[in-house]
């Protein structure tokens, strides 16, 4: 490819030569679209990149830093750096997996910057493409025009879809080895257009190309007279990203901070997930429904007439009313919905499998809730779009789910509404996010079962007691001691005139539980099951004490975070492995080591320590009595 003096990288050139300043300037205002690019490194892939780059003078993030640093090192910016060089170089860094997360590139070309998700392509990677999909507007998805449509095009085209991509562009790419045949070219583009539609993909803009010739990247090519355009980087130019279709919705913005520098001051502060706002608008706050009207827009550089979709703004309210982060400030006429239970997809993006009953954390838009999910509905066969029956959802799977959350929270169906659609999981105990999701919608039989407020409350029953209800929730290994010792606490209660509940494992496993075996998801079932239970009976005013292993803290938690502040005390009773082994009042021991019983805990399924429990027992330093003696002392004292 010669350049001629009309190219824009020498008119760029000349720009930073005469006047670095006006140059960054320029380039500031400059519009940004965000793409990724599907396909293997057999597609050519790092030669489509590469091609971008050094066709665009490859102005990297990092050099332009330099720049702002450094004027002098303008004068290198003139170099002509070597195709085959760049390309092996991204090649390399491949195979050498340091690109196995997501590399974002960035580039920049007269009229747009650019910055480029690059994703691995195999199928193992699938959570690295749904996090480089993410922010992204276009996906560039790569075919080799001698294979055509492949299980992968499909694969990278369904989750470009689901992530919500509305912009794609089919690179027919190694036109070249194909003769520049336009009839190679017809065919592809057919069979994606037959396979796209199925999928709910209605438009999309096919391209022949030739990364490594350089054909239709830049400017349309002598090699395909019978392609009108337009050429790749022209398309990427010009694509319409702006949040026209978000500033058409009703206005919505997720609260993110209150911003109250003193007293005559209350702005909330947030960016606009969809619609415009005006001073005088009329808004309503969810989820408590209040509502009032705009008064100001303000930002750093003044207050605003309008702000509209995208915008980060502080706005005020005529009216004191209560916002605070994770609120939805919305349109009062058009407010979205809010709801605790939800049919949603989920990515899977961690190695341990999903929990289908565990809490997790989910953060959509600045909210954030306790979730449970149920067992999947179905999970989708990434390549062929089958529907599976699942248990679970293993690392990369994306499945169906229904999830209930512990408080409503406001929200969107994905396809409408990004922002308040889109939502991670994170796991409560690691903080790592397990999974990303888009709601679907919200199931009504969350909306048409209410709360029914009754006369006499839990005070009341307490009171009539001369009691304070609480839960004193003993958790250890199995022969720890736990059964014995809650049975002299509540006797020894029972002599004080305290009104008590003693709820025990082996107990309940045969009545309320009896169907539950000792899998990880039984496990978590039976003591979220007990943990009901047992806020039912301190809510009749009793002292309830309940002697279950739960060798899970985040199971432990949930029951915490159910009940009232410090009503919850989390007994453990520490006996060593060892010592409990040596017990062995059960004989499940020697089973278990012998083979004959699965899943024991301690043995071949794990036990978690509480690690900051409110009484900690000693078995091997006291008695059974000493025990209960001091667990009544710190729950009456
Ligand atoms: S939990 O893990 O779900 O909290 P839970 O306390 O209800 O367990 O039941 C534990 C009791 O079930 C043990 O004390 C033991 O008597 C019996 N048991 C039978 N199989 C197992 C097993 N695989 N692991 C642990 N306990 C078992």
């Amino acid at each position: 490819m010669t350049k001629t003096s009309t190219d824009p990288i020498y008119v760029t050139d000349a720009l930073i030569a005469e006047d670095i300043e006006a140059y960054l300037e320029q380039h500031q205002q400059k519009s940004l679209l965000r793409f990724i690019t599907c396909g293997s490194v057999d597609d050519g892939k790092s030669t489509l990149i590469g091609r971008l780059l050094y066709d665009s003078k490859m102005i990297f993030e990092d050099q332009l830093a330099a720049l702002e640093a450094d004027s002098k090192r303008v004068g290198t910016q003139g170099q002509e750096i070597d195709f085959a060089l760049l390309v092996d170089g991204l090649a390399a860094e491949r195979e050498q997996g340091i690109t196995i997360d997501v590399a974002y590139r960035f580039f920049t070309t007269e009229k747009r910057k650019f910055i480029v998700a690059d994703t691995p392509g195999h199928e193992q990677y699938t959570r690295n493409m749904v996090t480089g999909a993410s922010t992204a507007d276009l996906a560039v998805i790569l075919i080799d025009a001698r294979k055509g449509v492949l299980t992968q095009t499909r694969r990278h085209s369904f989750l470009a879809h689901l992530i919500g991509i509305k912009h794609i562009v089919l690179a027919v790419n190694k036109m070249d080895l194909v003769g520049y045949d336009k009839t190679v070219f017809d065919r592809i583009t057919l069979a994606y257009r037959a396979f796209a539609s199925e999928i709910g993909i209605t438009n999309f803009t096919a391209i022949p190309i030739s990364g490594f010739k350089g054909d239709n990247i830049t400017a349309l090519s002598d090699n395909t007279p019978w392609f009108k355009g337009p050429a790749l980087i022209e398309h990427l130019e010009n694509v319409e990203v702006g949040s026209a279709a978000d500033e058409a919705r009703s206005f919505r913005m997720p609260a993110q901070w209150v911003n109250r520098p003193n007293l005559d001051f209350r702005g909330f502060s947030g960016q606009l997930a969809s619609g415009k706002v005006r001073p005088g608008d009329a808004v309503r706050v969810l989820p408590s429904g209040k509502t009032s009207t705009v008064s100001r827009i303000v930002t750093l550089d003044g207050d605003l007439a309008e702000a509209v979709a995208g915008q980060s703004v502080t706005l005020t309210l005529a009216d004191e009313v209560d916002c605070s982060r994770g609120d939805v400030i919305a349109a009062a006429d058009a407010p979205p919905e809010a709801a605790d239970q939800f049919e949603a997809t989920l990515v899977w993006m961690a190695d341990e499998a999903m929990i289908a009953g565990r809490a997790y954390w989910l953060k959509l838009a600045t909210q954030s809730v306790s979730a449970t999910i149920q067992q999947p509905k179905y999970e989708i066969n990434v390549n062929t779009l089958d529907h599976l029956a699942a248990k679970t959802l293993e690392l990369n799977g994306i499945g169906v789910v229904e999830l209930s959350t512990d408080k409503p929270i406001t929200f969107e169906a994905y396809s409408d509404n990004h922002t308040l659609g889109g939502f991670i999981l994170i796991d409560k105990l690691t903080n790592a996010t397990v999974a990303a999701g888009m709601l679907h919608f919200s199931l009504r039989r969350a909306q048409n079962v209410h709360w029914q407020a009754t006369d006499i409350d839990r005070d009341m029953r307490a009171n009539l007691k001369n009691q304070r209800p609480a839960l004193l929730w003993f958790t250890g290994l199995s022969g720890s001691g736990k059964s014995t010792i809650a049975n002299l606490v509540e006797k020894k209660l029972h002599r004080m005139n305290r009104h008590s509940f003693l709820l025990d494992g082996d107990n309940v496993r045969h009545g309320l539980n009896r169907d539950l075996g000792f899998t990880e998801a039984d496990r978590i079932e039976n003591i979220r099951r007990v943990g009901e239970v047992a806020k039912l009976m301190s809510d009749a005013g009793l002292i309830v004490i309940t002697a279950f292993i739960s060798p899970f803290r985040a199971e432990r938690d949930m029951v915490r975070s159910m009940l009232p502040e410090g009503e919850f005390i989390e007994v453990f009773i520490d006996t060593p492995l060892a010592e409990a082994e040596k017990r062995d009042v059960k004989g499940l021991y020697k089973k278990a080591r012998a083979g004959q019983l699965k899943n024991f805990t301690g043995i071949d399924s794990p036990y978690e320590a509480p690690e900051a429990p409110e009484i900690r027992i000693d078995t091997t330093a006291m008695t059974p009595d000493q025990a209960a003696d001091l667990i009544i002392d710190r729950l009456l004292g």
